[in-house]
């Protein structure tokens, strides 16, 4: 039986003390059942790049394969489990750090878990991969320029933020680290959602997840 992630250390943590379960279905049940290899699709990009709706357009294509799936998404997951956290380096590290332990459930479960946060630093989405086993972390980087990005601005929030009503706004008074070698590069500016869809699929095929 496989653990489906690297277990960590876990001297002087807080949980020293508790023993891990093994789970009567095993991580490799859960992968013969649902007939596909498991992983996390780890959309990154600024606000406004398209990550969410092209995560949602990848969600439903593999859903239609019959691939079990689920999308964490960042405006949604930080109104329950992250709504304690705010804009800080501090506060998105600890909102990636949680979305990474929960992604490593779902991988867990055998499932096709696709994440849109913004994910700005390069070291936290590294922490992510390193926790997971070989392939378990497919990370997409939807590349849309951010004067496209502040064109969209779906949520009026690059216009509050140039009237300085939003401070430390990524891509503007906030860093964003470019992805350096990412398994699917996706432009969104002069494509359709389903074309970039699609891309993130055949990469799926062409590799021997589904
Ligand atoms: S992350 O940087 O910690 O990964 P996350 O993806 O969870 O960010 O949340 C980003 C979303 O929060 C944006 O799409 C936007 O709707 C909203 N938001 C509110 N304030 C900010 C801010 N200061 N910087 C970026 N996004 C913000």
């Amino acid at each position: 039986m496989t653990t489906p992630y690297v277990e960590k250390e876990v001297d002087g943590d807080k949980s020293s003390d508790v023993v891990w379960h093994q789970a009567s279905v095993s991580h490799d049940d859960h992968v013969k059942l649902n007939g596909h290899k498991p992983a996390v699709l780890w959309f990154t990009g600024l606000s406004g790049s398209g990550k969410s709706t092209v995560a949602n357009a990848v969600d439903l294509m593999l859903h239609q394969l019959n691939a079990k799936t689920y999308v964490l998404d960042g405006d949604n997951v930080r109104h329950g489990l992250n709504g304690d956290l705010g804009f800080s380096d501090v506060d998105r590290v600890e909102n990636i750090r949680r979305i990474g332990e929960v992604s490593k459930l779902f991988v867990d479960a055998g499932l096709l878990v696709s994440t849109a946060f913004i994910s700005p630093f390069i070291a936290d989405r590294e922490m992510v991969r390193e926790q997971l086993q070989a392939g378990q972390f497919v990370e997409v980087f939807v590349d849309t320029p951010i004067e496209v990005c502040e064109s969209r601005d779906p949520k009026g929030l690059y216009k509050k933020a140039r009237a300085g009503e939003i401070k430390n706004f990524t891509g503007i008074d906030s860093a964003y680290e470019l992805p350096v070698n990412p398994e699917v590069h996706v432009e969104t500016a002069n494509k359709s959602i389903e074309a970039c869809a699609a891309q993130v699929v055949s990469y799926l095929q062409a590799n021997g997840y589904l």
